[in-house]
């Protein structure tokens, strides 16, 4: 049995085009209630229930669900699936994009070259810090907190990591948050957005990382305090890399200047190869759905 499908845009890669009964509508364009829409495709976006009072899935075309209003959709007996696993090697090479681009004022050099202040020698000044020998934390070793780690051996970092339940693993030693800001030179986000991470690295724990320390968040931005993040960056005593922010697409103005920060437009999974994988999911979720079978990745918490 097919069902009437409304996706938020066209998502990437042939899987898409299995989906029978579809309409492509952002919500903002819903004026009138849609009674026969059951089920609706979104990237992580607040949804009008009002508007869809016939709806009876929600397939998330991304791992975080936290803007998708999950327990009013619980409440309504309304399914919801994400899309876990296939994005995080992405959001890892992201996430190393960052450091290193960070540690080595990859941007900042690649602007003085362009602007033509590239003038005398290579071994004049312009130095930055090194990676290899760091100490890098990861507040979350879930699946993408993970693939970091993995990675972090490449560049011969020592992991710090912390985390709801400590682990028994070799990715990583266990610290409690606090100690963990303290003792990083890179401390990198993989957390999910829930209410106890919203907030979570506020200016009292922005204020425990040492003179230098890197940030790099591609996780959420409302898991740090922003405007406090921003007084750090601005007064230069932390340096970041940020791809994601507190109200997306909007940046603090007063970073878009700033040497000490690299800003990327929440690219963590923006690779064709995954954001074909994710639209994959979506879709064998769907069909599985019309099918009457279990949902592929059900969100069940
Ligand atoms: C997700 O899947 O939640 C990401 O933010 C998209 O990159």
């Amino acid at each position: 049995m097919t069902v009437k499908i409304l996706a938020t845009r066209r998502y990437p890669g042939p899987a898409f085009d299995e989906l029978a009964d579809i309409e492509v509508r952002p919500l903002s364009e819903l004026a009138m209630p849609r009674a026969e829409v059951e089920v609706l495709v979104v990237a992580n976006e607040p949804i009008p229930l009002h508007l869809l009072p016939g709806l009876r899935l929600v397939a998330n075309f991304g791992v975080g669900y936290d803007s998708l209003g999950v327990d009013a959709l619980r409440e309504r007996g309304i399914a919801v699936t994400n899309t876990p696993g296939v994005l995080d090697a992405a959001t890892a090479d992201l996430t190393f994009a960052l450091i290193l681009a960070v540690r080595r004022r990859v941007v900042e050099g690649d602007r003085r070259v362009r602007a033509g202040r590239w003038t005398g020698s290579w071994a004049n000044g312009f130095l930055a810090e090194e990676l290899t020998g760091a100490t890098l934390g990861i507040i979350g070793l879930g699946r993408i907190g993970q693939a970091v780690a993995r990675r972090a051996r490449g560049f011969e970092l020592r992991v710090l990591y912390t985390q709801r339940r400590r682990a028994e693993t070799e990715l990583g030693e266990y610290r409690e948050l606090d100690e963990l800001l303290r003792e990083s030179d890179i401390v990198t986000i993989h957390a999910p957005l829930r209410p106890e991470t919203r907030g979570l690295v506020d200016a009292g724990r922005l204020a425990l990382m040492r003179d230098g320390t890197c940030l790099v968040n591609t996780a959420r931005g409302e898991i740090v305090e922003e405007p406090a993040l921003v007084a750090e960056l601005v007064s230069g005593r932390l340096r970041a890399g940020l791809d994601v922010f507190a109200h997306e697409p909007h940046v603090p103005e007063e970073l878009l200047t700033l040497p000490n920060v690299v800003l990327t437009p929440h690219l963590g999974s923006a690779t064709r190869q995954t954001r074909e994988a994710m639209t994959r999911i979506v879709v064998d979720n769907i069909l599985a759905f019309e099918r009457g079978d279990a949902l592929v990745t059900p969100v069940t918490e």
